[in-house]
């Protein structure tokens, strides 16, 4: 066959070979433009055997052979590439866009809710916010409020010493209770004075479903000319109103009732419980203590420099735990600490 003849019956194939894939495009660049043997170097080491009056006018041809062979093979990539990079078979726009699993909101923890609540109530009642340290000196924690060192009393109170307490018992504490507070705001307040002081306290108990290491308290003081214990039950019982009525817990009746007890910082002193309904239980309830209270003794006055004959006061601590447990029915105050999401996003 003449290198003419040849020449056509290749531009034939090259105009046929399919371009389909990447192995197709590999496939037709050996064959048509192989250095070695392709089809096209073949015809090119021909071109020394044609009649020498042919010889030009053949070599253009097979430049332009080579070429129209590079030109289908370059489209032919071009191709595969856009068809692989836009999808044209499996790209859809319409899909929204990938995103990672939704970050589920969160919310407040049950006890801070407790808290805001409570606040707010108080606040509503015309009281401050004050707040002490949660380490403590003794001072703070026991002395100034009558617990005289070594007195049996302040063994009701198991103490975290932050230090081998010395022979007289006034060692540096985690604070007991937000009592201190009362003497923190009078050492630096005139009456009248009207706060409450919400904080951590901590205590070496046994872990239990009703106690536990550390836990809430919000300390109430009024202090003024004239203040009774009327005053503190009315106080109390319009709280407690406010505090149980809003919800739908077990205690809705908000039954409350007032206990004589001792505390060495109050003189009377009282604790008030709040009726737990439980059908399981007989009875169908309990009485649970959320508070202790009572009149300021009069020389927790004297020790802050508050005159006992002319002013009087009243004092109150209330468990936070205790009032959420209430409120929600929860009866296990561990719940409270264990930070189970499954737990703590039913409130
Ligand atoms: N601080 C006491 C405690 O944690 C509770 C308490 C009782 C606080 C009587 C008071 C009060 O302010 O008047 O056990």
């Amino acid at each position: 066959m003449s290198l003419d003849a040849q020449i056509a019956a290749v531009q034939a194939e090259i105009d046929d070979a399919p371009i389909s894939d990447a192995e197709a495009a590999e496939a037709f660049r050996v064959r048509f433009l192989g250095r070695k043997s392709g089809a096209i170097t073949d015809l090119f080491s021909q071109l020394g055997t044609a009649p020498p009056d042919q010889r030009r006018d053949l070599g253009q041809r097979l430049n332009a052979l080579k070429q129209s062979a590079q030109g289908r093979l370059d489209a032919g990539l071009a191709a595969l590439a856009t068809e692989t990079t836009s999808g044209a078979t499996d790209l859809d726009l319409t899909l929204p866009g990938r995103v990672p699993a939704p970050v589920e909101r969160g919310s407040l923890h049950v006890l801070s809710q407790t808290l805001a609540d409570i606040q707010d109530i108080f606040r509503s009642f015309g009281f401050a916010v004050a707040r002490g340290p949660e380490i403590e000196d003794d001072w703070h924690n026991f002395s100034a409020l009558n617990f005289p060192a070594n007195h049996p009393a302040r063994d009701m109170q198991d103490t975290f010493f932050l230090e081998p307490p010395p022979p007289d018992g006034r060692g540096v504490v985690l604070r007991t209770h937000t009592s201190p507070v009362q003497v923190r705001v009078l050492e630096q307040t005139e009456p009248p004075v009207r706060v409450i002081a919400p904080g951590r306290v901590f205590r070496n108990e046994a872990i239990s479903y009703k106690s536990y290491c550390l836990f809430h308290q919000v300390e109430g003081l009024v202090v003024d000319e004239g203040v009774s214990f009327a005053d503190l039950k009315a106080l109390l019982q319009a709280f407690a109103r406010a505090f149980f009525g809003a919800s739908d817990g077990p205690a809705r009746e908000a039954r409350m009732r007032f206990r004589p007890s001792f505390f060495p910082f109050t003189e009377p002193s009282a604790e008030v419980d709040v009726w737990w309904a439980d059908d399981a239980l007989p009875g169908g309830g309990r009485w649970m203590e959320i508070l202790g209270s009572g009149m300021v003794d009069p020389n927790v006055l004297t020790n802050v420099g508050v005159d006992p004959e002319r002013f009087t006061g009243f004092a109150f601590g209330m468990g936070v735990e205790r009032m959420a447990m209430l409120r929600h029915g929860i009866d296990d105050i561990r719940l409270l600490y264990e930070n189970d999401v499954r737990f703590l996003k039913q409130f």
